[in-house]
């Protein structure tokens, strides 16, 4: 089947009331990881590249790869997304290469630091959802900025003025007819989120229920959802590398989260980690190796592993053949007669 509409594997998720994992990749090994998990747990996959991963790759490999992905594993529902979009050039570029959704992350300015204007926000992600709907292309926006609370981030005020404000975030999906919205909650991209494990004061779980209450019918996405288990960080530590003790997002987080609208969970790190720990295990205990497969080998079963653990936890397992892709024309005819509910 062709890559599918990401609107469609969220709808069917809240129908079905589970989540699904957005995994980051670079590289063949790591689509094969997914494809691999997706298969072994039945699960529908959502395969996302950020604007690095576009660059690292030379974005047309990236694509190229993905449709192998359709030929190979037929059975998969599979959504190729654009994660962390900077503007609306680099979103439209993705609806132009063949994605089949994208993120406007019009939270911050097109330096992809600066934080932005609730109007800026608006303008932009609205601009991305009239050229992506009118091609049944999926979009995601965000509203508030990602970063942790202990780190000082918004500082100056109680260090919780970065998060999504929920009558922003109602404002904000009326005037852009998003189909995914992200938020935060006080989570942070990479592997130092939090000093210990998270408690209501440094993950605002609260803030998701009430953004919820306010949006029932808006599929929400965590970002930042690594959950940076002890035994990967062991992994690396014990061969050679150098983590300081830190702490994710408990999956039990986001298991409730996903009873309470979280359709997109965001992980990247946690694949990293087990990636790098899988390499640096096979330098350390077999030096004299040299083929590049005797480490990619084992960093692809390592990401695969991690993968279909997260897709059973986040209960999308069992569920790749539940329904029949719809087609992007179809999807872009439903935007034109605004049944996008
Ligand atoms: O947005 C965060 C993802 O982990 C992607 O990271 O920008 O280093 O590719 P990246
Ligand atoms: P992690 O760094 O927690 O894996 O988050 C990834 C992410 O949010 C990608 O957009
Ligand atoms: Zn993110």
């Amino acid at each position: 089947m062709p890559l599918v509409s990401m609107r469609q594997l969220l709808d069917e998720a809240a129908k079905g009331a589970y989540g699904v994992g957005a995994f980051n990749v670079n590289n063949m090994e790591q689509i094969q990881a997914i494809m691999e998990a997706a298969r072994e747990t039945k699960s529908p996959a959502i395969v996302q590249a950020s604007r690095g991963a576009r660059s690292y790759s030379q974005d047309r490999f990236l694509y190229h790869l993905m449709l192998a992905a359709t030929e190979l594993y037929p059975e998969i529902p599979t959504v190729l997304h654009l994660d962390h979009g900077n503007s609306v050039e680099t979103c439209k570029s993705a609806i132009g290469m063949g994605f089949t959704s994208v993120m406007m992350d019009g939270s911050l300015m097109p330096d992809g630091k600066t934080p932005s204007t609730f109007e800026y926000n608006v303008k932009a992600t609205r601009e991305v959802v009239e050229t992506a709907h009118s091609k049944g292309i999926t979009v995601e926006g965000e509203i508030g900025c990602l970063g942790g609370i202990e780190d000082g981030h918004g500082a100056g005020l109680d260090g919780l003025s970065h998060l999504t404000d929920p009558e922003q975030a109602v404002e904000f999906v009326r005037e852009t007819g998003v189909d995914a919205l992200a938020i935060a909650i006080g989570t942070s991209h990479g592997a130092y989120k939090f000093t210990s494990k998270p408690t209501g004061e440094t993950l605002k779980m609260d803030r998701l229920l009430e953004i919820h209450r306010r949006l029932p019918n808006t599929h929400l996405v965590m970002h930042g959802s690594s959950s940076v288990p002890k035994d990967l960080q062991d992994i690396i530590n014990q061969y050679g590398g150098k983590l300081k003790p830190t702490w994710g997002v408990p999956i039990e987080e986001i298991q409730l989260g996903i009873k309470n609208g979280v359709r997109k969970i965001n992980v990247d790190t946690d694949n990293r980690l087990a990636i790098t720990g899988a390499i640096r295990k096979v330098f350390w205990e077999k030096p004299e190796e040299f083929d590049p497969r005797s480490y990619l080998k084992p960093a692809r079963d390592a990401m695969k592993k991690v993968v279909a653990q997260r897709m059973t936890q986040f209960g999308q397992a069992g569920h790749a053949g539940d329904y029949a892709p719809i087609s992007l024309e179809a999807m872009a005819k439903r935007y034109q007669q605004h049944l996008t509910a």
